[in-house]
């Protein structure tokens, strides 16, 4: 048989149906509570695209979308919380409340760090919204303010989140097998 990426796959975490039915969930609320504001999606590629294109769908009010590429430096263990901006957004925000669609609340110095970037900008409100949130990761102060799916500190893929450039079109959220990592350090030897 051919070689499909589910054989790396040793649990699914979050299947289709079960984000599906988180998407819809999320999807609601935010129509309900944005209803008369002038909603903004920004999206972080390329993690938060799935997440993104999936949502947007589920949302029942006008919007518009925009999206940015950033990338963290300095992530030692007294990261200042900076993050470098790789791609733009291309409107300003001054007439916008902003919600940012990111695909996991880690760290959270991406998050805390683009809040502040993109605060300067005076926006009408700026929020996040997070599909996944591992909060025993957290080491900037940061809350999502819609959350899909909390989940342990594991590495996961699927349905936007990569292990090295990969499974991000699996449609669930699954974890690796072990022999994926192993396998990717034999050949970077
Ligand atoms: P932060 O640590 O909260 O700044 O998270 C930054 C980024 O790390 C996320 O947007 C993801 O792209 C990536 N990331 C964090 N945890 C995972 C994971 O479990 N799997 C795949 N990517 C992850
Ligand atoms: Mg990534």
């Amino acid at each position: 048989m051919a070689y499909s990426m589910k054989d790396d796959i040793k649990k699914v975490l979050i299947s289709e149906r079960k984000l599906q039915a988180t998407i819809d969930r999320l999807g609601k609320q935010i129509s309900k509570d944005y209803e008369g504001k002038n909603l903004l999606l920004v999206s972080i590629l390329k993690g938060a695209v799935v997440t993104m294109a999936d949502l947007m769908r589920a949302i029942t009010i006008p919007c518009s979308i925009d999206f940015m590429v950033v990338s963290s430096y300095g992530s030692g263990t007294t990261t200042s919380g900076t993050v470098k901006i790789i791609k733009d957004l291309d409107i300003p925000l001054s007439d916008y409340d902003v919600l940012i669609v990111e695909d996991i609340l880690d760290s959270g110095v991406t998050l805390s760090s683009l809040i502040q970037i993109l605060g300067t900008r005076s926006p009408r409100s700026i929020k996040i919204c997070a599909l996944l949130d591992k909060p025993a990761r957290r080491k900037a102060p940061v809350k999502a303010d819609y959350i899909g799916v909390e989940v342990e500190d594991e590495f996961v893929v699927g349905y936007g989140l990569d292990y090295d450039e990969k499974y991000r079109n699996l449609p669930y959220v699954g974890i690796l097998k072990e022999s994926v990592y192993t396998k990717n350090e034999e050949s970077a030897e």
